[in-house]
């Protein structure tokens, strides 16, 4: 049966000395809550992956990166292989997520082709779709996360699809405080899931995560965690901050 997640994107924040303290301030907070329920994520920036996979080890939470190389190894100036991240303990990666969309053009290939180098060195892909406010508005959404669910994923043998998680991160609602509601997630969290079940069968469907992502919140964490699609959340803004981050993994 699926797991509850909590995800924390860092993106591009911190420096090594502040990522230093949110990561021993994020184990210091864990200490205090009851996390059994819930596999939580830390995502950082490359340059503190081994920071965090350090603390990691005598911490309840697990290490995950925000971007993969399409890639092998070789010479691909500036990229980061699948096998250097399993090389440094990272468990989970981040595709597709809509900045890397929007700002270097990743495409569903690019992400179909990331997908497969993290199953192959054991590494759990975090796949994220979700449309614009201009797609919303215009009624495109279903069409086109179905494309990006589709073209991304689909690929996968029933197997390897059971061991991925999905993140639905309108477009929208990431970094303008303005959230979903919990019946638009739900709406679109079964959507994807009636999807799989669809390709695959109802067993890989119900194995599959689908976590939210766009200004969640501690306030607002609970309504959203409490949909029956909605298996937890990834976090940017949110989780910055120790106590914000932890509290919304406790929303359960
Ligand atoms: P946000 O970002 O929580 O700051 O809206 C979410 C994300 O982009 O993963």
């Amino acid at each position: 049966m699926r797991r509850n997640i909590v995800a924390g994107n860092w993106k591009m924040n911190k420096n090594f000395a502040e990522a230093d303290d949110l990561i021993n301030s994020i184990e210091e907070t864990l200490r205090q809550y009851d996390t059994t329920d819930v596999d939580i994520i830390v995502c950082p920036p490359f340059p503190f992956l081994e920071l965090v996979s350090d603390v990691s080890e005598d911490a309840n939470f697990f290490v995950g990166a925000q971007n993969v190389a399409k890639f092998d190894n070789g010479a691909y100036t500036g990229e980061i292989s699948a096998s250097m991240l399993k090389s440094m303990a990272v468990d989970y990666c981040i595709v597709g997520h809509s900045e890397r969309r929007k700002y270097f053009f990743e495409t569903n290939q690019d992400v179909a082709q990331k997908i497969d180098l993290l199953l192959k060195e054991d590494i759990t892909p975090i796949m994220c779709v979700g449309e614009s406010l201009e797609e919303r508005e215009s009624n495109k959404h279903f069409e086109v996360i179905r494309k990006q669910v589709e073209e991304g994923i689909f690929h996968l043998r029933a197997e390897d699809m059971q061991r991925c998680i999905i993140a639905y991160e309108p477009v929208w609602a990431i970094g303008t405080g303005k959230t979903a509601t919990k019946e638009q997630a739900q709406e679109i969290h079964a959507f994807i899931r009636q999807l799989i079940r669809e390709k695959y069968n109802d067993d890989v469907a119900q194995e599959v995560s689908i976590l939210y992502g766009g200004s969640c919140n501690p306030k607002n964490a609970s309504e959203l965690f409490s949909m029956e699609d909605v298996d937890g959340g990834l976090i940017g803004g949110a989780s910055l901050k120790a106590k914000d981050f932890i509290e919304i993994a406790c929303s359960f």
